[in-house]
């Protein structure tokens, strides 16, 4: 059986960890996964083809994906689109449209900018994935620097998120993402009884 390959792009590594989380769950299904950071850990000669499926995630900053997802994904759609596949959209207007503690207006703005985000990437890559997961990211005030706390805290304030800089946060539903990766196994063992019943 192929391995399935999980592909990811983040900035403060909130997307790594949720990349690993959905590695380990396929593992667990038994199911062989490579794990690599577009952008970084793809070698010359890396192959979409040799794999049975394919898993993307991707940070959104400053309503865009990351550059080195929407250059990979303009360069492999046509791999993409031959194998299962999935794409998890990492941000924290999720975190808002999820958020069950704000105010209808709130979850509707948030969910209305996720969407936008979304439709942008598609727009740009031209790339309809078959799975579609937005998922909430973390806010994470201790790592950032000075102007980049600030800046997020301001956005924050004008969101309706928290300002409490004293800490983390971390809204991914990890449950969730369980969930969404036994999708993927379900539809990897789908398409290899299908062709098993072909050979
Ligand atoms: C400088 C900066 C800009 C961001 N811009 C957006 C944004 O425009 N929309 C949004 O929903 N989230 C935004 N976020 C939140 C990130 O998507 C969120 O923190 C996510 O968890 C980052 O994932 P990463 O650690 O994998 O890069 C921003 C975060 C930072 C630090």
């Amino acid at each position: 059986m192929k391995a399935l390959a999980v592909l990811y792009a983040t900035r403060e590594g909130q997307t790594r960890r949720i990349a690993e989380h959905i590695a380990a769950t396929l593992r667990k299904r038994q199911f062989m996964v490579d794990v690599l950071e577009v952008g970084r850990d793809l070698p010359a000669d890396f192959d979409l083809a040799r794999y049975g499926a394919a898993v993307l995630a991707a940070s959104v900053h400053f309503g865009k994906h990351e550059r080195a997802m929407i250059e990979f994904v303009k360069t492999h759609r046509r791999e993409l689109e031959r194998l299962p596949s999935a794409f998890f959209s990492v941000s924290l207007s999720e975190a808002g449209a999820e958020d069950a503690s704000a105010t209808d207006g709130r979850r509707k703005r948030a969910a209305a900018n996720v969407k936008a985000m979304i439709g942008e990437f598609v727009r740009e890559t031209g790339w309809s994935p078959p799975h579609m997961h937005p998922v909430a990211g973390a806010l994470l005030y201790r790592q950032y620097g000075l102007i980049v706390r600030l800046a997020m805290c301001l956005i924050a304030k004008l969101t309706g998120a928290t300002t409490d800089t004293s800490r983390d946060h971390e809204y991914t539903d990890w449950q969730a993402l369980d969930r969404f990766a036994d999708e993927i196994a379900a539809d990897v063992d789908r398409r290899n009884s299908k062709q098993e019943l072909r050979s």
